[in-house]
Formats: structure tokens, sequence, C-alpha cells
């Protein structure tokens, strides 16, 4: 883990002046793209983190959490289809439980600032970092996507997300990573570049690995871009749905339950998602000694009815939001406010340490 400031940089000011307070106030900021229906490895991998954060947060703490549609149009997308995934996207995040009155919730393509410093940003980055990005190796190896300004430049954009809020906690999957470090570098770059303390180096928060793998081919990870859709299960699959995916779920010959990622690859994905979706702390992922005399077919019931009691909610909960336009626009409208409050300020600040400042 990195800290959040480095060692030779003197104490910021608002640390200093408030010697009465010991802990470092948080601002915490993610971002998901509005690119289908989140499954159940976005929930348990990145999501459900957002929302434990909400409620393991202090009184001063800030979460900011975005849904960050300029992202998105980084590989084409159906404009029809893209404005109706924006609103399924706020609408799944109410449904989980972020609560748009602890946390600005808002669309980062609404606030105008996040276009306007990742320019800037983008002016700092050097070329090099940007092609050792293993995200963007891995979209254009798939050759389905030509090689494009906007997907290169990708990371960066992110790290203007990021800096926009003078975020010190940024929760993400561990595929996240190198974007992060590359988030520090460019605001250490600037720090150093305009003698400025404007930048804080913000530490990533790598959810605890809870890497859900297809239901399909278990040596890949649960993906909304698998052909495959009884290779994952979305959060707004109905309970048939759930069952009949995980009935179907490939395992192996073996029948006994046991935990062994190695070479159980399929039935130990299925305990994960089970330990996932319990509450009970007493269920280890590999403590499978209950499950002795389970039959696969018997197991496999059980992880569906964990996997259903967990979605169910969420899955009534999205339904009812979505369907409620004018809620949606008003959360994601205040949102935007909010955050353009605390983005236009960062980025005056930005604009007049280099010298942009309006005349
Ligand atoms: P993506 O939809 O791949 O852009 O992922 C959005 C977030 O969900 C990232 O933080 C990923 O690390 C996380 N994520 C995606 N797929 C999985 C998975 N199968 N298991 C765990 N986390 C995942
Ligand atoms: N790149 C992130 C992902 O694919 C999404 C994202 C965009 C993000 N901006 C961000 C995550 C800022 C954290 C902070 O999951």
């Amino acid at each position: 883990m990195h800290r959040v400031f480095s060692r030779s940089r003197p104490t910021p000011s608002y640390r200093r002046s408030s010697s009465f307070r010991s802990r470092q106030r948080k601002v915490i900021f993610s971002g998901i793209q509005p690119t289908g229906v989140p499954h159940l490895g976005n929930y348990l991998g990145a999501l459900v983190n957002w929302v434990h954060l909400q409620k393991a947060s202090q009184p001063d703490d800030q979460l900011i959490y975005s849904v960050v549609g300029l992202h998105a149009i980084t590989l084409p997308q159906d404009p029809a289809q893209l404005r109706q995934e924006k609103r399924a996207a706020m609408a799944t995040l109410l449904a989980i439980g972020i609560d748009p009155t602890r946390s600005i919730l808002f669309h980062q393509d609404e606030v105008s600032e996040h276009a306007e410093l990742a320019w800037i940003l983008g002016c700092l980055a050097p070329l090099g970092r940007l092609n050792r990005m293993t995200t963007y190796k891995a979209k254009i190896s798939t050759g389905k996507t030509d090689e494009r300004l906007g997907l290169f430049s990708y990371p960066v954009l992110q790290a203007a997300d990021i800096l926009l809020y003078k975020a010190t906690h940024v929760p993400v999957g561990e595929d996240q990573r190198q974007h992060l470090e590359l988030t520090r570098d460019l605001a250490q770059a600037f720090n150093q570049q305009f003698r400025a303390e404007t930048f804080h180096l913000p530490q990533d928060i790598i959810t605890p690995s809870k890497r859900i793998f297809s239901l399909r081919d278990s040596s890949q990870k649960m993906s909304k871009s698998a052909a495959d859709p009884k290779s994952r299960i979305g959060l707004t699959d109905t309970a048939d749905e759930i069952a009949l995916k995980i009935r179907k779920a490939i395992t192996d010959s073996s029948h006994e339950i046991v935990w062994d990622p190695k070479d159980r690859p399929g039935v130990s994905n299925l305990l994960t998602i089970l330990h996932a979706c319990t509450t009970d702390p007493a269920l280890d992922t590999s403590a499978t000694a209950e499950f002795r005399n389970t039959s696969l077919v018997d197991f496999k019931s059980r992880v569906a009815e964990a996997v259903e009691s967990r979605v169910a909610p969420i899955r009534s909960e999205f339904h009812r939001l979505n369907s409620d336009e004018g809620y949606i626009q008003s959360v994601s409208r205040n949102g935007a406010e909010r955050a353009r409050s605390i983005a236009s300020r960062t980025l005056q600040e930005v604009k007049s340490r280099i010298g942009l400042e309006a005349i």
C-alpha cells in the first residue's frame, strides 16, 4: 500500500491547522462504466466495497461515486443504449445501497471539468507509460477495436476523475492498480513542475480479492463481454435464471464438495460465491466439512438460494428505481451540482498554477 502523502512533502495545510483531529479526513472516489447491468463479479469484487466504505465512514469523510460515461465511449457505444445504461447504472448504485444524501453520486459526463483536467494532465503524461498499460494492451489484443486516442488515454481521464476531488482513497479491483500508479505519478509531476501542493497522492483500496469466475469456464473471470450469458449472473436476473445458471455451472466429474481452486476450480468458484453471498461468518470458503454428505445437486441449490437472497432485494429496488425517471433525474442533477462545486474549485486552482486563469 502506498502512503497518501510522500515522506518528503510538508504536511498539507488542512492537517496542520486541525491539530485536535488526529485522523486524516478521507475523500473516497470511485467510478463505474455504464456498460450493461453489473454482474455478480462486479458486485462482489468491487461495488460491495463502496457500500462498506459508506457504512464505515466517519461523518467528516467525503464519498464520491461516479458513473463514468466519458470512459464508456472509449469503445463504440450505441447512443440509445448508452442513454438507457447510464440511467440503469445510477439505479443499480442506488439499489445496492449507495445513499445519495451521504455520498455524492453523479454522472461524470455531466461535469465538464473532468474532460478539461484530463487534457491538462494529458500534456504531462509520458506516452511510454500509457503504452505499458495492461488494460489497453488487453483491449487491443482482442482485435475487436482499433487503436484510438481516447482508449489509449483512458487512464489519464481516470486520473482526472480522481484528482479533481483530491481523493485520498480509491476503491478499485486489482486490475486498476496500474491506473492508480499513473494517477499518483501525474499528481506528483504536476506538483513538482508547478511547485504546488495542489494534488494529494491517492491510495488505492484494492478490494479483498473476491474474484468470481465464469460459470461456464472457470479459467476465465466472470465478465460482461463473454458471449454466453449463462456464464454470468446479472444483478437483475430473476430467481429462475439464477437457479438455472447455477444448476448448469460447469464443475467436474468429482461430486465431492471441497475447496481446491487449483484442481477443482468450478466447485471452488461456487464456494466463493456461496461464502460471499452468505452473511454467516462461520461459513468460511475453505470450511467444507458441512457439505461432506451433500450431493452436488443439493449444494448447487444451496448456492442458488444464497445468491437469490442476496440479489432479490437489489433486483426489486432496481426495478422500482429504474422506472422512476423523475427520482433518478433529481439524484443525478443534485449529484452533478455537488460534484461540480468541488471540481470547479480544483480546476481553477490548476489553471491558475499553470498560467491559464481568466484575464
Ligand atoms: P469491468 O466491468 O471489467 O470494467 O469491472 C468493473 C469492476 O468490477 C472492476 O473494479 C473489476 O475489478 C471488478 N470485476 C469485474 N469482473 C470481476 C470478477 N469476475 N470478479 C471480481 N471482480 C470483478
Ligand atoms: N477504470 C475503472 C474500471 O474500469 C472505472 C473508473 C473510471 C474509475 N474512473 C475511475 C475507477 C476513477 C476509480 C476511480 O473499473
